[in-house]
């Protein structure tokens, strides 16, 4: 449709068919069964003609569904308006990939675009055309459930794989390529501050900090053209994100010129009363309409009391005949005037959905995620010839999937077990199951009687996946207490432990740190028991990194590599009494951002720069040889750190301004060069302003955020 057309189509429309437009429902409420229908209308008051008008539907999937409602509701719309359905392909429609803090720890850009691509294919044939993804909130607090759907606290790598999601999700030609989906990046913002890690809680930041460490990530995705942008649950200096007119008219539209679609997250524009800043459903639609929400979902403020406020003139129509012209825009973007299935279609459905191709991916992606945290004696790969036990809750689990993998089946997973005896390893097992939290005594004795019998143990421990994810915050970081008591019962009468880990956040290890090795695998989809199944076997050479610091005690956090200078630096000097310290734990984190090894061995040579000056026209570049010291071919993720020395505001002691996969044969080598411009190293000054600071910086570059080289000062004009 022409633009022209779409303001025709407006100026046609009433004011109840333009409020409608910005209400979204779920599926049941279109339901062919009407006892299906009724109760979800009564609970939120709706007749047949709001579902009529409602603009678009939150969570139905299926070909076939998707082309009854649309045909229904086509049919009952008076101008024909085509509805528009969303939903929360995560990680993996029904091919399930790794968790997004998994998926990160590859680093690779392109395997998150493979994540997106695939998911989008699958869940267009199945009748969707928008995602809401990606979520790019930065994370610093593991007891925070929501860090597994997170990329981690970096924000530039954050962005990075925001971008290559949207990239993956929308294509380059949205509207003629129907194998894709719009995606929507999420939740603006700062949903990943929440106070003490608890979900949903106040975010309290300053408004340069949020600038500076928050919102670049959002910022990147909505470059990349991403069409929607989800509000968060959380307050941001004190409003609601959902009713916050400075993130949404000030920063997100006016600064950073977005003209797509705004939607609230679930439920969020009526929570504005029990946040307390909103009397009642009145208030709280005024007050969402006039941040910039343009859809709300699945609450109906809008719905009962828009029509009011704009007959008494509290809101001018022209703003609500802006929200509905970027709702319209949006269905035309995705062509659903011309073509109001998209690319829903039953057939494609049975050959695109969890084919071949889309498994062997999510394979190859879970291969790249699993991070070796440790490997003493060389204890990893397995030697098939000696006797392996593998015990534990997650020795037999299909619960692989992660929290948010909707679509996802269980049934569709093979467990550790199966894997390892598919990839010709014979393992010693014991029957039954084994709870995660509460194993029967019978169960323990079975496994140590096991253990105590075989050369070496894997033991494969975990989170169940409801641990993480949505409204599941957790006080204390370690691995439930039974695990623990297992692991120490194991050690008992055998030291040579392997430890496996699926779960959803970074965890305190300190309990299990006299394991030989430690893999963790996060939870790692629909083709991860294969994928750590080859990481175990050594088919596969580990080469991921963490994205997000494992600390030593839950009291560190939050803890994050990328930390301000203070006026008495740790570094200088940890045993100090007057230094910015913990009496009882270190500073450090025990895993840190970017750490993670591999069964090559790689060294890297001095760090270079061809200038040691730079400017905004002469970029700096900096190399380094790395070798592969080792007998077998690896990746290795190189990382680039700059310290800027002196800022306008306190500076973090070091950020991450580049990195790259290399992958070198045995005794192979490669100089790897970085080129950092002046634009890198640009921040967010006092006054907002984003410039960089004329003088000293360090460069320094490693295999992870600790280990870095000498820095190497160099001078910015
Ligand atoms: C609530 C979650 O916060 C959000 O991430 C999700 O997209 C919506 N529900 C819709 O399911």
């Amino acid at each position: 449709m022409e633009q022209s057309q779409l303001t025709d189509l407006l100026g046609q429309m009433t004011l109840d068919e333009k409020i409608g437009q910005l209400l979204q429902i779920t599926g049941d409420f279109y339901s062919d069964k009407a006892e299906e229908r009724t109760g979800p209308m009564t609970q939120l008051g709706l007749d047949e003609d709001d579902l009529a008008n409602a603009g678009t539907v939150l969570g139905v999937t299926g070909a076939e569904e998707c082309r009854k409602i649309q045909t229904a509701y086509m049919k009952r719309n008076r101008l024909h308006i085509p509805t528009l359905f969303m939903g929360d392909v995560i990680h993996g429609f029904r091919t399930i990939f790794p968790i997004p803090l998994g998926l990160a720890s590859s680093w690779d850009e392109s395997a998150a675009e493979t994540m997106a691509r695939v998911s989008a294919h699958e869940a267009s044939v199945s009748g969707l055309f928008v995602t809401f993804s990606p979520m790019v909130d930065l994370v610093r607090d593991a007891r925070w459930g929501r860090v597994m759907e997170s990329t981690g606290e970096d924000p530039y790598l954050n962005g990075k794989l925001a971008a290559a999601m949207v990239h993956g999700y929308q294509g380059d030609d949205l509207l003629a390529d129907t194998t894709r989906v719009a995606a929507c990046v999420k939740h603006f913002a700062a949903y990943g501050a929440a106070v003490a890690g608890r979900d949903y809680n106040t975010v309290d930041m300053s408004e340069r900090q949020l600038r500076d460490m928050y919102l670049p990530g959002y910022k990147t995705a909505i470059d990349a053209g991403a069409k929607l942008v989800m509000t968060s649950f959380n307050t941001v200096d004190g409003v609601p994100a959902s009713g916050n007119r400075h993130l949404f008219r000030d920063i997100l539209r006016r600064e950073w010129g977005f003209d797509g679609v705004v939607i609230s997250d679930f439920g969020a524009v009526k929570e504005m009363i029990s946040h307390g800043v909103a009397a009642d459903e009145r208030d709280a639609a005024k007050l969402a309409i006039k941040a910039g929400v343009d859809i709300e979902m699945m609450t109906v403020c809008y719905l009962r009391h828009l029509k009011d406020l704009i007959v008494s003139g509290e809101v001018p129509e022209q703003v609500l005949d802006e929200s509905v012209m970027r709702i319209l825009e949006l269905k035309n973007d995705l062509g659903l005037f011309e073509n109001p299935l998209r690319g829903a279609d039953a057939e494609a459905e049975r050959t695109v959905v969890m084919s071949k191709q889309h498994r062997d991916a999510a394979r190859r992606v879970a291969e790249e995620s699993m991070v070796l945290l440790k490997n003493d004696d060389a204890t990893l790969p397995l030697d098939a010839s000696r006797k392996i036990a593998l015990l534990g809750p997650a020795a037999k689990s299909t619960d692989l999937l992660g929290a948010w993998s909707w679509k996802g089946q269980e049934d569709d997973v093979a467990a550790l077990d199966v894997s390892l005896r598919e990839a010709g390893i014979q393992v010693s097992t014991v029957d039954g199951d084994f709870d995660y939290l509460q194993p029967s005594d019978q169960a323990v004795e079975e496994a140590v009687r096991v253990a105590k019998d075989a050369d070496v143990v894997v033991l494969a421990l975990g989170e169940p996946s409801y641990m993480s994810g949505e409204a599941s915050s957790r006080s204390d970081i370690r691995l439930p207490q039974a695990q623990l008591d297992l692991f120490k019962a194991v050690a008992a009468v055998n030291d040579r432990i392997i430890v496996t880990l699926f779960n959803g956040r970074p965890l305190d290890l300190s309990d299990i740190q006299s394991a030989k090795a430690i893999v963790e695998a996060w939870f790692p989809g629909t083709e991860g028991g294969r994928a750590l199944a080859d990481v175990l076997t050594g088919a596969v050479n580990p080469s991921a990194k963490l994205t997000m610091s494992f600390p030593v005690s839950v009291g560190q956090v939050p803890i994050y590599y990328n930390v301000d200078n203070t006026g008495r630096p740790y570094e200088n000097d940890p045993e100090g009494k007057y230094v910015s310290k913990y009496l009882d734990v270190s500073n450090y984190a025990a895993y840190p951002f970017g750490f993670g090894l591999s069964y090559s061995k790689f060294e890297y040579g001095e760090v270079k720069v061809e200038d040691h000056e730079f400017d905004a026209d002469n970029p700096l570049k900096v190399s380094v040889e790395l070798r592969n010291v080792s007998e077998r071919e690896g990746t290795e993720i190189v990382q680039c750190y700059v310290h800027d020395l002196v800022g306008e505001v306190v500076r973090p002691i070091k950020q991450l301004k580049g990195y790259e996969r290399v992958t070198l044969a045995a005794g192979e080598s490669r100089t790897v060069t970085f080129t950092i411009t002046e634009e890198d190293v640009r921040y967010v000054h006092a006054d907002y302003e984003l410039d960089s600071d004329p003088g000293d910086f360090d460069v320094m570059v490693g295999p992870n955020s600790r280990d870095l080289s000498k820095a190497v000062r160099v001078h910015l004009f």
